[in-house]
């Protein structure tokens, strides 16, 4: 009720304004026999509807007033996780009453899109149960189908033996690889993991995601060229987080591509907007489809599930890249041509301005 503009109680006049009019009139016409002048009644009218003002505002104050101010103190305890929830500012209310009406619907609209953001929370928490008990499924049942037919018998066949260990093993390792990407990518959709911001050399941590993949390019045949441009590129960005969506995405154009395929990654300055550095990996591999670009940033989304299993994937990787690019407020853009390649690009704040903090 602490309008700054209003400091009287409107609602006291607005509830006192109809019986003093009434009374004005009403004392007015019942004094006029005992009046030697009309005016006279009309001073005594006056003066009887001011009388019944004064009581009713009064009255009105005392009883009403710090009743709606309690009301609306309570309402603006909402509580509510949203930043910007703060109440509207209630310049179209033309009472107390009305502000306390305006602070009721906001408390509602408040309350509702908590319970929807409860809602979707919960239902991103089951689907998200539901795909881990789906992908955790398969290595367990796989590790289990080897250890009981070990047991069965063929633990006395030294080559089998040591097939089935083999296999069991690298089901094993499928899961440590599945549950650190999905502590990962609950922690990054949750929110929790934050980037730490610091002048990262580009160049320096490409050199480092591609010399840690060296070997699986080899083993594939597949050739990495690092098209280094631009030199200078230091970004502002975290530094182990990036690092892994190069990792993601050169471990992607190796596993994807064809036999004695080619790998080109590249930095470069926007040519547009020189305080962004784009980064781009491009492959000559299998490609995706149209349809399948859209969805390839999904968790859990593989195009070729036996060919993705197969290379030990789980289809997290792009969600990660896609949660990670978008807690530095980044996008990543995909282009592919099926059977050509594919072209993954995104863009970070290059920290031209901050060459004080660089360090190698
Ligand atoms: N460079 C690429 N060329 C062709 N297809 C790709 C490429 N990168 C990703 N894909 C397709 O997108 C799917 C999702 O990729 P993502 O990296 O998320 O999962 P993954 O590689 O299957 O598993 P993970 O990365 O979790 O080990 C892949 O299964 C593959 O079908
Ligand atoms: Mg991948």
């Amino acid at each position: 009720m602490t309008s700054e503009k209003n400091t009287y109680f409107r609602t006291g006049i607005r509830l006192a304004l109809p019986p003093a009019i009434i009374s004005c009139i009403l004392f007015g016409m019942i004094s006029l026999p005992w009046m030697e002048h009309v005016y006279h009644s009309i001073i005594f009218g006056a003066g009887s509807g001011l009388t019944v003002f004064i009581l009713v505002y009064l009255i009105a104050l005392q009883n009403l007033k710090t009743k709606l101010e309690e009301i609306r103190a309570i309402i603006q305890r909402t509580p509510s996780r949203f930043a910007n929830a703060t109440r509207p500012p209630d310049k179209n209310a033309s009472d107390e009453i009305q502000e306390v009406m305006i602070d009721a619907e906001w408390s509602r609209s408040t309350i509702t899109r908590e319970f929807q953001k409860m809602d979707e929370t919960e239902n991103y928490r089951k689907e998200f149960i539901g795909d881990i008990s789906h992908e955790l499924k398969t290595p367990i049942f796989s590790v289990q189908g080897y250890l009981e037919t070990l047991l069965d018998g063929a633990l006395d066949d030294p080559e089998v033996n040591q097939l089935f260990l083999t296999k069991a093993m690298k089901n094993v390792n499928r899961l440590i690889f599945l549950t650190n990407d999905l502590m990962e990518i609950s922690r990054l959709e949750s929110g929790e993991l934050k980037p730490e911001l610091s002048v990262i050399p580009l160049n320096n941590l490409i050199h480092d995601a591609i010399d840690s993949l060296q070997y699986k390019a080899d083993q594939r045949n597949v050739k990495l060229f690092f098209e280094e441009k631009e030199t200078n590129a230091f970004a502002l960005a975290d530094r182990n987080q990036i690092r892994q969506v190069l990792v993601n995405l050169i471990e992607n154009s190796i596993k994807y591509n064809k036999p004695d395929g080619k790998v080109y990654i590249r930095t470069r300055f926007d040519e547009h907007d020189n305080s962004k550095i784009m980064v781009s990996v491009r492959d000559t591999g299998i490609g995706i489809d149209p349809d399948d670009v859209k969805r390839v940033t999904e968790r859990f989304f593989r195009v070729d599930k036996s060919r993705s299993r197969e290379e030990g994937g789980t289809g997290l990787g792009l969600s990660i890249v896609k949660h990670i690019l978008e807690s530095h407020g980044e996008q990543l853009a995909i282009e592919s041509k099926p059977g050509s390649g594919s072209i993954f690009r995104f863009s970070l704040k290059s920290a031209d301005h901050h060459s004080d903090l660089i360090s190698a």
